[in-house]
């Protein structure tokens, strides 16, 4: 009663944010420029971090310009590093609102919500012999934390980025040639033009043979996954894919966000989580690319399209939507 509105807890938070018990949050302690358009962002987690696998994400909540939003990022610090920090590198994308809020403006002691860390695309316990690393741009980052973790005997990595200094890590990438723990192909595309996956053959030429983690854009990744199905290796490649590929856009539709009562109109392929917020609706959300389900909201009426897939779902009771990766499909009804 006493501290009413506030809870306790709130109290405790100013004095002591990364306490046991508390939600888990992160401080962040330094942002190191990387490239020209990348850092690497030191957290010091809270009480209750869990510890992650090399190659997993983190979701981290951070306030920009007074609004909560969660992005996902890859973990490229070794599982045990010794002072208990943490670190994700990202890439600052144009008009990207947490990227370039982290990379330009983010600063030390600022405080950030944190999940437990997550993902499959990791080594697995018994280590390949033969390692393929198939990375471009800020794809690079879950590899890192493989590579920092995990020495592979016979590991290879083909990298692409426009240009040598694009290259994120470029300089440890090179000391780990120079020690022979990585055979090392930079593929700029500035001068090389982008990367034909069939080159593979004379980059990598026992590249079938090799258990491959591909990590950037979806030209990239959709080339791979089609290359190691046609020469029937499919299960030998590992993907990670940082936004989801849209296939199916429809027309669009009247949206209403009955619990804040506002109404938007929006095309048939801008995802509803990026409609909402636009528009000023609180909208939870996490990965943004349908895999977490941090974005489940229920839909009260109307039809939505899954942008991956092109399904309709209609509205019925105890309908949930994927709001990152659904597109309104005529006029429709969410509860935001
Ligand atoms: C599992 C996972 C791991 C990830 N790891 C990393 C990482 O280690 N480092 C890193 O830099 N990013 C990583 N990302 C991407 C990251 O989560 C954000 O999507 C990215 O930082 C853009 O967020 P933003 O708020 O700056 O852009 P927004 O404000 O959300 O988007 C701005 C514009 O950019 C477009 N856009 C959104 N995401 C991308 C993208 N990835 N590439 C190009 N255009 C985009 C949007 O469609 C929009 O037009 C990861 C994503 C996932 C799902
Ligand atoms: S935000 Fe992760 S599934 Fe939608």
């Amino acid at each position: 009663m006493v501290t009413t509105p506030l809870l306790p807890s709130d109290y405790l938070d100013l004095v002591s944010p990364l306490r046991t018990g508390a939600d888990l949050r992160g401080r962040i302690e330094a942002v190191h420029p990387e490239t020209g358009d990348a850092a690497t962002v030191v957290i010091r987690p809270g009480r209750g971090w869990r510890g992650h696998t090399a190659g997993q994400y983190v979701r981290i909540g951070v306030d920009v310009d007074g609004v909560r939003l969660w992005r996902a990022y890859s973990v490229t610090s070794p599982t045990d590093r010794q002072d208990g920090r943490i670190t994700i590198t990202v890439k600052a994308i144009p008009d990207g609102k947490v990227s370039t809020h982290l990379v330009r403006r983010a600063k030390p002691g600022t405080l950030i919500q944190l999940d437990q860390p997550t993902g499959d695309f990791v080594l697995p316990q018994a280590k390949p012999a033969k390692v393929l690393y198939l990375t471009a741009g800020s794809g690079i980052t879950p590899v890192m934390g493989m590579l920092r973790d995990t020495e592979i005997d016979d590991a290879v990595m083909v990298h692409c980025a426009p240009q040598p200094q694009d290259v994120i890590f470029r300089n440890e990438l090179h000391d780990l040639v120079a020690d022979k723990k990585l055979r090392l192909t930079e593929w700029h595309t500035d001068t090389d033009g982008m990367l034909d996956i069939a080159r593979l053959d004379e980059l990598v030429p026992d590249w079938a043979e090799r258990e491959t983690w591909a990590c950037g854009p979806a030209g990239l990744l959709d080339a791979a996954e089609e290359h190691w199905t046609e020469h029937a290796v499919p299960e030998r490649l590992h993907t990670e894919r940082f936004r989801p590929s849209i296939v199916v856009a429809g027309d669009g539709g009247e949206v209403t966000f009955s619990a804040t009562g506002k109404t938007v109109d929006a095309d048939g392929a801008t995802p509803l989580l990026d409609i909402g917020e636009e528009a000023g609706v609180l909208m939870p959300s996490g990965c943004r690319m349908g895999i977490c389900f941090g974005c489940v909201t229920p839909l009260r009426a109307g039809a939505v399209r899954d942008l991956r897939t092109g399904e309709i779902t209609e509205a019925e009771p105890g309908v949930l939507i994927q709001t990152c990766v659904s597109a309104a499909a005529g006029p429709c009804d969410i509860e935001r």
